[in-house]
């Protein structure tokens, strides 16, 4: 047999898998040492209780005779497409249910899309990203073009109409900058892709985290994106379902490829390579959308929120540069001493018994920038801070 060679081509190991082996291995070698990881952004707070009574309610469902569910409709059930379609409507967003599909989560979905895709496609990427852009491609063959992010563009590129794309990435807020692009800009970005007859994969993972109204939440707020655009989402921040694991993908039935549906193509490729989220998740996912929901998930982002606010506080103690953690999860610091990621992360391992993400992980530009998680406990949150602060203020 012959591999596909270009796996040769990615870092061996994917970039959170790196980090966590580095901080097993410090564990181990230092069991009296307590670690407080800011690091992969994977949330602490429980489902929320109209989540878990949901669960135990579908749990018991599965148990009876007459309520039992064997497989489902790989695209999801109708009972959560409803809920996500009545979410959209407060964006006056309007989605056909058809154009909903229920996943495991944003991950996946985002390197499975690439199996509608031509080999040689160009594809645009932002540098610094999130690193499941880049490496799915990578695997698949194709060559990544990176447009540059950086502290002067306030890490929203925008596009470039000298430069042909076929396939764009955005991910608004993002990952891992927090930069959140405006109605404006995000429709420059749809024009483009509109004018190029490319397709943008927009990644809405973080949408939950806008406080700000005038931010758009999903880019089909924007003018002329349903030809031209896809969006991912997920439970996992918005509802604490990193561990449960449920997503969901909107393909518009009017993005084409000159007569072929893309909506038609993801659901041959769902119902062949793909067969359901499980009945009880999906029903602890609907349960995100009923009043109480809402009201229980917006009180652990706040809590997440409050978190962002102890670590940018901390930021601008120490005077270093930084940006997010306003609408976004993530802060994004400059490191100190102007030192490379990588040597900031092993000092806050070894001197802080901190953990976070190294910018380089997420690009070059990322080289000299280091991101922290706000989905951290409270109290160790504010210690994290307090042991960075004593490490630097030296
Ligand atoms: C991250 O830390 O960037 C995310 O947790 C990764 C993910 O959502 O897969």
């Amino acid at each position: 047999m012959n591999i596909n060679t270009h796996y040769q081509e990615v870092n061996e190991s994917y970039l959170f898998s790196t980090i966590a082996k580095k901080v097993n291995e410090y564990a181990a070698a230092n069991p009296d040492k307590r670690i407080i990881r800011l690091g992969i952004g994977d949330v602490t707070l429980p489902l929320c209780p109209a989540v878990i009574s949901t669960l135990h309610q579908a749990v018991d469902e599965m148990g009876a005779k007459e309520t039992f569910h064997g497989y489902g409709p790989e695209q999801g059930y109708d009972f959560l497409k409803t809920a996500i379609q009545g979410y959209y409507q407060q964006k006056n967003v309007q989605l056909a249910l058809d154009e909903i599909f229920i996943s495991d989560g944003a991950k996946s979905d985002v390197g499975n899309i690439l199996d509608l895709f031509d080999a040689n496609n160009t594809v645009l990427v932002p540098d610094p990203v999130y690193p499941v852009y880049v490496d799915t491609n990578i695997m698949a063959g194709r060559k990544v073009t990176f447009m540059n992010a950086t502290q002067e563009n306030g890490f929203l590129p925008m596009p470039d109409a000298s430069v042909h794309a076929d396939i764009i990435y955005l991910c608004s807020p993002n990952n891992p900058t927090g930069a959140v692009y405006n109605r404006a800009q995000l429709q420059q970005w749809v024009d483009y892709a509109n004018a190029e007859h490319a397709v943008i994969l927009f990644d809405a993972a973080y949408e939950c985290f806008i406080s700000d109204p005038n931010l758009p939440k999903s880019i089909y707020e924007i003018e002329g994106a349903k030809t031209c655009a896809i969006e991912f989402c997920s439970f996992s921040k918005t509802a604490g379902f990193t561990g449960t694991r449920c997503g969901y993908t909107i393909v518009p039935e009017e993005l084409l490829s000159g007569t072929v549906s893309l909506n038609k193509m993801w659901l041959r490729r769902q119902t062949t390579k793909f067969n359901g989220v499980s009945y009880i998740i999906q029903k602890g996912a609907a349960a995100v959308f009923t009043p109480d929901g809402q009201k229980q998930i917006k009180e652990a982002i706040a809590y997440y929120m409050d978190n962002a606010k102890t670590i940018a506080n901390g930021m601008e103690k120490l005077g270093v540069w930084y940006t997010g953690g306003q609408n976004s999860p993530y802060i994004w610091l400059r490191c100190p001493e102007n030192m490379e990621s990588w040597a900031f992360f092993d000092k806050l391992l070894h001197e802080a018994n901190v953990v976070g993400t190294p910018g380089a992980g997420f690009g070059e530009n990322g080289k000299n920038f280091f991101r922290l998680t706000a989905f951290g406990d409270k109290e160790a949150t504010k210690e994290a801070v307090e042991r960075i602060l004593s490490v630097f203020e030296k």
